[in-house]
């Protein structure tokens, strides 16, 4: 493939989960249903935190699952959640239906995700010129908006590329248009998300925790260089698929695919545990983030160590 945006390391290993995850299908409902559940409460707390929502983790549960509110917290956090999770429901229809992508599809997002909120610019592009906060590039004016917005989907829907740097790709594009004076980011994921989702993939959850990384890495794209966003939105792919495989695949004999801390994985390896949270940021190991920990499998620890002696 030309242009290979994401690391090869990090491509080959997304490539095998996900056969591995094709081979086990139809996936069992009820494992299916729950991991969708918890899916749903993650990606909608991470990335409403990402913007500025202060519900934690369980209190994003308990307004979306259970309909309850939460003492201290505002009207507007309230239905940030719930809208998230109404986009999420929208989405899987639209994952499902095998037409190309349109402007509609994501006009129809933002307008759930401001619904209640400011609702006179729920689903409609900004007519007003906006900066994006610690950014050094500006978005275009809005008179270009709809044009811009027409050539990203006329992209889309002819890109050759690997399905998950299609997906990051068009997060980026979508981010940079900035069409809407708010909500941006969110809806730039939901896109994201439905391109892998159409694709047989389980949705990509970029961490609050990583936040700092993720804005890094856009300004590094803002400066031409996209590769480092493409490969964390790679990460974030492939930690959805060990949880999913994790969840999902019937444990073979001899596979230690159980996810444990990367600290007691360390023990009887040759490395130290610093030098191998290295390798965990840079993507090197397949391992993956959760909450605050880096987490990994048996398997993947000893096919790193593997390779690296079959190639000194
Ligand atoms: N340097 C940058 N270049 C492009 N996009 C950026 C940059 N920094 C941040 N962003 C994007 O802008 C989003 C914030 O825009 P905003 O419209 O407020 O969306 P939301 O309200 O969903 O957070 C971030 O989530 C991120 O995706
Ligand atoms: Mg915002």
């Amino acid at each position: 493939m030309a242009d290979q945006l994401i690391d090869s390391e990090i491509i080959q290993r997304i490539t095998k989960k996900k056969k591995q995850l094709d081979s086990i299908r139809p996936l069992s409902k009820s494992a299916l249903q729950k991991l969708k559940e918890r899916f749903a409460v993650e990606w909608t707390y991470n990335s409403n935190a990402i913007e500025g929502n202060t519900l934690t983790l369980n209190e994003t549960r308990l307004v979306i699952e259970r309909g309850l509110t939460v003492k201290g917290k505002s009207l507007r956090e309230h239905f940030e959640a719930t809208n998230h999770k109404t986009a999420i429901e929208c989405l899987e229809g639209l994952a499902r239906i095998k037409e190309p992508l349109t402007e509609e599809n994501v006009k129809k997002m933002h307008a759930i995700i401001l619904r209640s909120i400011n609702d006179t610019e729920a689903g409609i592009y900004r007519n007003v010129r906006v900066r994006i906060l610690g950014a050094v590039f500006t978005p275009p004016d809005p008179v270009k908006i709809s044009r811009l917005i027409s050539e990203l989907f006329k992209w889309l829907n002819s890109a050759k590329m690997h399905p998950v740097e299609l997906a990051a790709l068009a997060h980026y594009k979508l981010v940079r248009i900035h069409p809407f004076s708010d909500g941006n980011g969110r809806v730039s994921r939901l896109l994201m998300n439905l391109i892998l989702m159409r694709c047989g993939f389980p949705p990509a959850v970029v961490l609050n925790t990583d936040r700092k990384k993720y804005y890094d890495r856009l300004k590094k794209a803002d400066r031409g260089n996209e590769s480092p966003f493409a490969d964390l939105m790679a990460q974030a792919v492939e930690r959805s698929l060990d949880l999913y495989l994790e969840a999902l695949e019937p444990v073979k004999p001899g596979e230690e695919k159980e996810l444990i801390p990367l600290r007691d994985a360390a023990k009887g390896m040759p490395y130290s545990p610093d030098y191998l949270s290295l390798l965990a940021r840079q993507g090197k190991l397949g391992a993956i983030k959760i909450s605050r920990n880096w987490v990994i499998s048996k398997d993947d620890l000893k096919k790193y160590v593997e390779k690296k002696k079959s190639k000194s």
